[in-house]
């Protein structure tokens, strides 16, 4: 199947479909773009004042379409979606927890395709997971890996057995990077820091552990290794993060807790 017609219909303007958009003007995409949503935000708004795309029009079957509402919302808008989908739509969902076979049965297609992105994504600098079904042409798959780029980075085709543990990964990550911010300044703050210097310490300090990881050939053990003399004062603190039943083995249980719920939530 040749690669889809420009022209692309999100349902959905919130915050990834307005990170998805906005990708999409800026990189000046070659298609008039539609975007569908009861209460369009002002940024939205601005847009089409500026002719960059249409808000609201009368549905008609797309080229691509992008559902990116809620994915409690879906259940109740099938009447309306099924209006965009014609026989060559190409539809990409970003609803977490809604699987492929569940999409194509409630669309009435077969070409279909799931997308986890992450709240990255909303400054370029997210992980997205793509998750395409068995037998879809390779013209959609680097289309949609196209698509996606404005969120950030794109991993994938993976096969929709691996989306939950994916998930828990880079889905659920920006939390685990939060919190190990937020418990760093609070044990900052717990041994006499100004609350304010101790927040400013852990962000600036996450940030740019995580920069200089993605600029480095070394795996992330290798750049802890680096900063761990023996003896040191890093080292006295990892012995401690590191021991039985610590941070490694916490992380394996946290992981294995978020595959289980979202393996709930998808209904498997
Ligand atoms: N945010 C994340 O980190 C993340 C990560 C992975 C996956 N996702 C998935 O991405 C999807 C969107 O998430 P989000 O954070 O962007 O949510 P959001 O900001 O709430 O965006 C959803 C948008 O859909 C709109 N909407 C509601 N009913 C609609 C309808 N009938 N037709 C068209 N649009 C409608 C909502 O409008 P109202 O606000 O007026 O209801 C809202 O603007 C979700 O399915 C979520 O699972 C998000």
């Amino acid at each position: 199947m040749a690669r889809p017609e420009p022209g692309l219909t999100l349902v959905g303007g919130g915050r990834m479909g307005s990170a998805l958009a906005g990708g999409w003007i800026k990189s000046g995409y070659a298609g008039p773009i539609a975007i569908h949503d009861p209460a369009p935000s002002d940024l939205l708004k601005s847009w089409e004042d500026a002719g960059k795309i249409s808000l609201n029009s009368d549905p008609a079957p797309a080229s691509t379409l992008i559902v990116a509402v809620k994915p409690q919302v879906f259940p109740k808008i099938l009447d309306d979606l099924r209006a965009f989908v014609g026989p060559d739509t190409l539809v990409l969902s970003i609803m977490a927890g809604i699987t492929l076979s569940s999409l194509a049965e409630s669309l009435g297609t077969s070409r279909v395709a799931r997308a986890m992105p992450n709240t990255p994504g909303l400054v370029g600098e997210g992980m997205t997971l793509l998750c395409m079904p068995d037998g879809a042409a390779g013209d959609d798959t680097a289309y949609l890996q196209e698509l996606l780029t404005p969120l950030g980075a794109v991993e994938g085709p993976l096969g929709e057995d691996q989306i939950s543990a994916a998930t828990a990964l880079s889905g659920c990550g920006p939390a685990y990077a939060f919190l190990l911010a937020e418990i760093m300044a609070a044990a900052g703050i717990a041994h006499g820091l100004d609350e304010d210097l101790a927040l400013r310490l852990a962000q600036k300090t996450v940030q740019g552990a995580g920069a200089l990881m993605m600029d480095s050939d070394e795996p992330p053990s290798t750049l802890r290794e680096n900063v761990t003399s023996p003896g040191g004062v890093t080292k006295a603190a990892l012995d401690v993060l590191m021991r039985d039943g610590a941070m490694p083995s916490l992380m394996k249980e946290a992981v294995a807790e978020a595959i289980r719920r979202d393996r709930e939530l998808s209904g498997d």
